[in-house]
């Protein structure tokens, strides 16, 4: 476990070095280096829980690395799958000349999403799914942006305030904050609308009428939503409101697209999030935890709408990319699904995330900075309240105090005010446990 002092007064010659290199050679805005070495830390090797650094201090991750490692750091069945697999076959030829790994996985993919019979009783034999595969979280959403344009023939999308679907120049447009998007406004097109994310039964009403009467006005091919919204602050819309979501868009003949990067891969203890409000959308983008650390995300729509979307391939593919379906995410992705129904990780993610919300909210009774504990599985959010805004955010000044006792946590929101946590799947109760005793006393040290 974390050394505590250690972490406070840390020597940090190895990474100050690291640091004092990027900030040399890497864009500026990448990385915020504090002059006096402060932050960030260096990464230098992980496994499970753990994550040490340049200077062999070692973390726990509250963070999962931006969800991505869900069973665990450098998971030895999904390393060992990686490793065989770069030693047989290291690139392939995406569109062109296929190789297995990418079938089986498609097919894999297909039975976790559409495919799965009786899941949460949902209907059974709901039928295939296919799959586009792309590289990152961002691109799977312009696949299934594109999709839904081949699909209906219509050019626009509805997206919810606060949303999160990645930075290129198709789903920034989709991305609802405005930090990432006013440097670019000339280039992106606007082709997307937006509506509150409701979190109470009364906003879901609003959200959904808004959404009706978008639907009458403007050539909406799509809604695409996160089950629950991370970077927004981990906040989560009704059951009701999914479930009237999914019939508005039905009658709409609108696509529902769900963004499951974040929460996809038992992240909120189902394979995917909407299953819990017993809904099935017409495409998922996912990524992130879908191979434990290999850049791959995946867009999978119903069989059916990608063979009524998509053409015939002529030889040239019309949406593609160099590294397409690579071969070495393909069999980590296959090891990481595996791990993830092997080891049970659904049924402990759902546990172990309702001990850890109970844990939060035993500290909110004794913390006058918390403001709400909320979540679901291991994608859970504690949102603080500001005592006098200043220039450094209550969410930020706990993600530091947090640091110098070992943790590595992040803040989400629009004004950094709730500490996400979202470890691997793996967590056991005395680490969360752990974290709760920290997260104490970080709280307890601001004035
Ligand atoms: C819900 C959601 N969608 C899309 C993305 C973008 O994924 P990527 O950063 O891999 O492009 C993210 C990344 O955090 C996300 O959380």
């Amino acid at each position: 476990m974390s050394k505590p002092e250690s972490h406070k007064h840390r020597t940090t010659s190895v990474s100050s070095a690291i640091l004092a290199e990027l900030q040399l050679y890497e864009s500026r805005n990448i990385v915020q280096i504090a002059a006096d070495s402060s932050w960030p830390i260096v990464w230098d090797r992980a496994q499970g829980m753990k994550v040490w650094d340049a200077d062999e201090l070692e973390y726990m991750d509250a963070t999962s690395a931006f969800g991505v490692a869900a069973a665990g750091h450098a998971n030895k069945r999904v390393v060992r799958a990686g490793r065989k697999q770069m030693g047989r076959l290291l690139h392939a030829m995406g569109d062109v000349h296929p190789h297995p790994g990418k079938a089986l996985l498609a097919r894999r993919l297909s039975e976790l999403t559409f495919g799965d019979p009786g899941l949460n009783g949902l209907p059974t034999g709901l039928g295939k799914g296919k799959t586009i595969f792309c590289n990152s979280g961002f691109e799977a959403v312009e696949a299934a942006l594109k999709t839904a344009c081949l699909a209906t023939g219509k050019s626009d999308v509805i997206a919810f305030e606060g949303a999160y679907h990645g930075l290129g120049y198709g789903s920034l447009n989709t991305t609802h904050r405005n930090h990432f998007k006013a440097p670019f406004l000339s280039q992106l097109k606007g082709f997307a609308h937006f509506v509150p994310f409701p979190e109470t039964e009364s906003q879901a009403i609003g959200s959904l009428k808004q959404i009706l009467h978008l639907s009458q006005k403007h050539p909406i091919g799509a809604v695409l939503f996160e089950p629950i919204q991370a970077r927004a602050g981990i906040r989560l819309p009704t059951d009701t409101f999914l479930v009237g979501l999914r019939k508005l868009t039905s009658e709409l003949a609108i696509l529902l697209v769900a963004d499951e990067i974040y929460t996809g891969f038992g992240r909120t203890g189902d394979w995917f999030a909407c299953h819990r409000a017993g809904i099935v959308p017409d495409v998922y983008c996912l990524g992130k935890a879908l191979t434990g650390g290999f850049p791959m995300s995946a867009c999978v729509g119903r069989a059916e709408l990608m063979d009524r979307a998509w053409p015939h391939s002529s030889g040239e593919a019309i949406h593609t990319s160099t590294f397409l379906g690579h071969p070495v995410g393909c069999a980590m992705a296959l090891a990481q699904i595996d791990e993830i129904a092997k080891r049970k990780l659904l049924h402990r993610a759902q546990c172990n995330g309702r001990f850890a919300i109970s844990e939060f909210q035993k500290l909110a009774k004794a913390s006058r900075w918390v403001r709400d504990v909320r979540g679901r599985g291991l994608m859970i959010g504690i949102e603080l309240h500001e005592p006098i805004p200043g220039p450094i955010p209550i969410g930020v000044r706990v993600m530091k105090g947090l640091l110098a006792e070992g943790w590595i946590v992040l803040p989400e929101g629009e004004g950094s005010e709730v500490i996400a946590f979202t470890p691997p799947l793996i967590i056991s109760k005395p680490e969360i446990k752990a974290f709760s005793s920290s997260l104490a006393r970080v709280l307890h040290s601001i004035q």
